[in-house]
């Protein structure tokens, strides 16, 4: 995977990547907001990459003008939705770099990816309900509100969380591209 942005470069994550990483892994600002733990050690985070990398479904977000991993960014090839063609988005982002719309950037870059390159038909993001940064960029992204899933997921610490779901279908990618 490469997409080349204005300010960020989708890739392939490596384990030259592992400090970065582990940079803001270990934050309690990230990782609780996603759903994850904070990664307690360099040697934790070089496993977690070993995953992503077996996985092929986790990509890192290079800053072009830092050439350092600030974040990632997920595909995964299913998605709430019980049948074929459906994929869902996931990210994270190291705190230093919040609000500069990095994110918004990255989505965009793979919504595009998604529905030029892969046979997808309908792209699903989802948001614990509390996190107002993620629900922005998704919203900035063009996604539109499927609803909230209740007690969605128990959190690590035995706390139950609600998520709001989201999705974008192809012609709706289509519609959007025309109005752009
Ligand atoms: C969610 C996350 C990736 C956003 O990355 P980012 O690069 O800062 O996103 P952007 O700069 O593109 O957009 C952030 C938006 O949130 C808004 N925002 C920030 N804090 C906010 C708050 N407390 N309340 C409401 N909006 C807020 C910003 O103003 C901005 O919206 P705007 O452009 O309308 O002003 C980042 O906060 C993160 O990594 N969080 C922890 C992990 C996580 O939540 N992952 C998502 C799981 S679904």
């Amino acid at each position: 995977m490469r997409i080349i942005g204005k300010r960020i470069l989708i890739r392939d994550i490596t384990f030259k990547d592992d400090e970065d990483f582990y940079e803001y892994a270990k934050s309690e600002l990230v990782g609780p907001n996603a759903g994850w733990k904070p990664v307690p050690s360099l040697d934790i985070a070089r496993r977690v990459i070993a995953s992503y990398i077996l996985a092929k479904d986790v990509f890192a977000i290079e800053l072009i003008s830092e050439k350092k991993l600030i974040g990632t960014i997920s595909i995964y090839n299913y998605g709430i939705r019980k049948y074929n063609k459906v994929k869902q988005l996931g990210f994270s982002l190291n705190p230093k770099y919040w609000n500069n719309g990095y994110m918004t950037e990255a989505v965009k870059l793979v919504i595009d990816y998604i529905f030029n390159k892969t046979d997808c038909e309908v792209l699903e993001v989802g948001h614990h309900s509390d996190n107002y940064n993620s629900k922005r960029v998704i919203e900035k992204c063009g996604f539109i509100y499927d609803g909230r899933l209740c007690k969605y997921k128990k959190l690590y610490d035995g706390r139950l969380v609600d998520a709001d779901f989201y999705s974008l279908t192809k012609e709706d990618y289509e519609r959007l591209k025309r109005y752009e």
